[in-house]
């Protein structure tokens, strides 16, 4: 039987339900250029943040300068899997306020066919360059006595899937990191949180959408309700603004005693 998908909640390109003044304050994300990075971008730059947007995409960050009115916020081109783009990232982190840990990719294949180059790329790019930033981000930090720290995680920092080892693992390593970050920056001032989502309505999740389709011969609807949504409660995609204005809230004065926790934005797939 096909389900129906959950409608998604009204108002979302409407005004921002979280509060947030971050005049002063500059933020750097990675992964800038598209999906959740760009909606945390333009979040964060909307609030009155100075943006470092960092991504190996130049073409997509100059998009998002155009779409941030204001000039507000600053390209940096960087590849996060290389040494020295690590490197780079590490420096570029120096002085930000608040560190978005974003950038992200997938592969899905079983362990015995997964190439271990692609294995240590992902690794490299979803938890060596965290790491690195954070290095980077947290003496100046610790100097003025606050900083934010979010790590977009996904549902796979705390469950896995089958096919998806580099991915889960590097996930699951994100969640020790922020803990370790949030354990180490308690007394400085520093918060350090995941966000958690399921899928979100991104360039790469609709591809996988429209190509899952093809395969299966189905409509894309049902691909999301029985594929991809098959442990969700929530039948629906998140958008990439839902997770931008959750990792506002924790931004936000109101969380400041929220750290070295995982928010799950997963339609109760953890609730299993
Ligand atoms: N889309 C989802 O369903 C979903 C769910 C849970 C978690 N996430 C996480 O959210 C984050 C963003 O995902 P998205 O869906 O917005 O993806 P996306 O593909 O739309 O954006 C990812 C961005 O990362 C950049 N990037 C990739 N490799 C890079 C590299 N080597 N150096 C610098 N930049 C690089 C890409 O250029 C791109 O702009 C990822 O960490 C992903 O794991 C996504």
């Amino acid at each position: 039987m096909t389900q129906e998908l959950t409608p998604g909640p009204p108002g979302l390109t409407g005004p921002h339900s979280v509060a947030l003044d971050l005049t002063g304050r500059t933020a750097l994300v990675t992964g800038a250029a598209s999906g959740i990075g760009r909606a945390c971008a333009l979040r964060l730059a909307a609030a009155g943040a100075k943006v470092r947007a960092a991504d190996r995409d130049a073409d997509g960050l100059r998009a998002l300068q155009d779409a941030a009115s204001g000039g507000a916020l600053e390209p940096h081109p960087v590849d996060l899997t290389d040494a020295a783009g690590l490197d780079a990232a590490e420096r570029t982190a120096a002085g930000a306020d608040i560190l978005v840990n974003n950038a992200g990719a997938q592969l899905v294949r079983p362990i015995e066919e997964f190439p271990p180059d692609d294995f240590h790329r992902l690794l490299t790019l979803m938890l060596e360059a965290p790491f690195r930033l954070i290095r980077g981000a947290l003496p100046h930090m610790y100097e003025q006595g606050w900083g934010r720290i979010v790590n977009i995680s996904s549902v796979h920092g705390l469950r896995a899937s089958p096919y998806k080892s580099a991915y889960v693992s590097a996930k699951h390593g994100l969640e020790g990191l922020s803990k370790v970050t949030a354990l180490e920056g308690a007394e400085h001032g520093v918060t350090s949180n995941c966000v958690n989502p399921a899928y979100v309505r991104t360039p790469l999740v609709e591809k996988q959408i429209a190509d899952q389709a093809a395969a299966h011969g189905i409509s894309e609807d049902r691909v999301v309700a029985e594929i991809l949504l098959a442990d969700s409660a929530l039948k629906r995609l998140l958008e990439p603004e839902e997770v931008a204005e959750s990792v506002a809230y924790l931004c936000a004065p109101e969380a400041s005693f929220i750290t070295g926790a995982s928010l799950p934005l997963d339609g109760a797939w953890t609730a299993h």
